[in-house]
């Protein structure tokens, strides 16, 4: 049979961070001693008595459908975590929990983009926002945070990009892929741009529990009341309670857009697993103890290996203050072993040095690559001396 897709499936761009780990992949199972720097998820367990919770559940006989939104008792622990970490005030119908921050995402696409809205996407970007939007008819507009201002785009930035299509503007802090943090005031400049010209806000704050040193996360919804009132906040607990099989995750915000994202749920998933929601209520009301040392862990990786990755000759990064990547620009590294942009140079590392990053053509911005440090501080070590021996060796 001769298949034919639609239209809109042909324009996906194919990602890059899937394209890596299948080579990666494929190498180890050929027997190379691949180290893999790719990962996108914490490296520990999900806690125990998370675990338990979602035993417990099923054993109780909670195995069927679930309201679309979500159990009011999710939505309750939701609420809580709010108004105890940003002192924000949400009441039940203003939250829709999903399949993973990534579904409702894309869920919040659909229903606020027609055909030719723009959002507003600075570059660098996780991989899923550009499809997201072009899948629900949108075209991303993208502005470039200069790796000189922190990756971060300014308000003059923002304010010229702003068309009478602009329906949304994405901010990921702490970012993936370069952990970088926006503080309350520069969140405040770019929320009265947005309120001024009335751009929807889309905060991606899944990484919120991953800050380090004297950093702190501010979500722009807790800068105002009206500035909690243009944002719709997305998060999860993927990353906080490293839960990212169980696929939970949740938006707050105005309610007619919740309720168009429930009504559209109720025709596409019914309901996030109801297993998962039993161990997502347990992930909120339970210990948050698991969470801060998971945290931990990561900050005193990110101590060692920043300092051995700014070692290698052409690397230079800006220091991450949150999530769980380093970011670094590798163009001098790759011109000075010969090859011809940082595509290759990635290509070869995987190929010769026997480390798999992801290049950061598919972040939008070709000249860095993206390291994961959710993997062991020995690994990560070995890994980072055999790229710098790559250098060393070529230049
Ligand atoms: C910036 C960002 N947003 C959202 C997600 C989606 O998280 P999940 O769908 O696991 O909740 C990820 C996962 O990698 C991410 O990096």
């Amino acid at each position: 049979m001769e298949v034919r897709l639609a239209g809109r499936v042909e324009a996906l761009t194919p990602s890059t961070t899937l394209a890596i780990t299948a080579k990666a992949k494929e190498l180890k199972e050929q027997g190379e001693d691949v180290i893999g720097l790719g990962a996108g998820e914490p490296d520990f367990n999900t806690p125990q008595h998370i675990l338990d919770a979602a035993t417990v559940s099923m054993n109780e006989g909670h195995t069927k459908y679930t309201p679309s939104a979500g159990l009011p008792a999710l939505k309750m622990a939701i609420i809580s975590k709010f108004e105890k970490d940003q002192g924000l005030t949400y009441k039940a119908n203003e939250i829709i929990v999903g399949n993973g921050a990534k579904h409702i995402l894309y869920t919040l696409f659909q229903v606020i983009l027609d055909e030719g809205d723009e959002v507003i996407i600075p570059t660098p970007y996780w991989v899923s926002y550009p499809e997201q939007v072009k899948l629900a008819g949108g075209v991303p507009v993208y502005v470039e945070g200069k790796e000189a201002n922190q990756f971060k785009i300014t308000p003059e930035q923002l304010v010229s990009v702003i068309t009478n299509k602009t329906k949304a503007v994405i901010i990921n802090s702490p970012s993936n892929p370069t952990g970088v943090i926006y503080s309350a005031e520069e969140l405040q400049a770019l929320g009265e741009i947005c309120l001024e010209h009335n751009v929807l806000i889309v905060s991606d704050e899944i990484y919120e529990k991953l800050i380090y040193g004297h950093n702190q996360h501010t979500s722009i919804a807790q800068l105002s009341p009206e500035l909690k009132e243009q944002t719709i906040v997305v998060n999860g607990v993927s990353k906080s309670h490293s839960m990212t099989g169980w696929r939970i995750g949740y938006a707050a915000g105005n309610k007619e857009i919740i309720a168009a994202m429930t009504n559209l749920a109720s025709h596409s998933t019914s309901n996030p697993t109801t297993t998962a929601q039993y161990a997502a209520i347990a992930a909120y009301n339970g210990s948050q103890e698991p969470v801060e040392e998971m945290r931990k862990a990561f900050e005193s990786r990110l101590e060692i290996i920043y300092e051995k990755l700014v070692s290698i000759p052409g690397f230079t990064c800006v220091k991450p203050q949150g999530a769980f990547y380093l970011y670094p620009n590798v163009k001098a590294a790759a011109e000075m072993t010969g090859y011809k942009d940082v595509d290759a140079f990635v290509e070869a590392l995987l190929v010769e040095a026997k480390v798999a990053v992801i290049p950061g053509s598919g972040f939008g911005t070709p000249d860095n690559i993206r390291l994961s440090y959710a993997t062991s501080l020995d690994l990560l070590e070995k890994a980072v001396d055999r790229m710098k021996q790559f250098v060393e060796s070529k230049r």
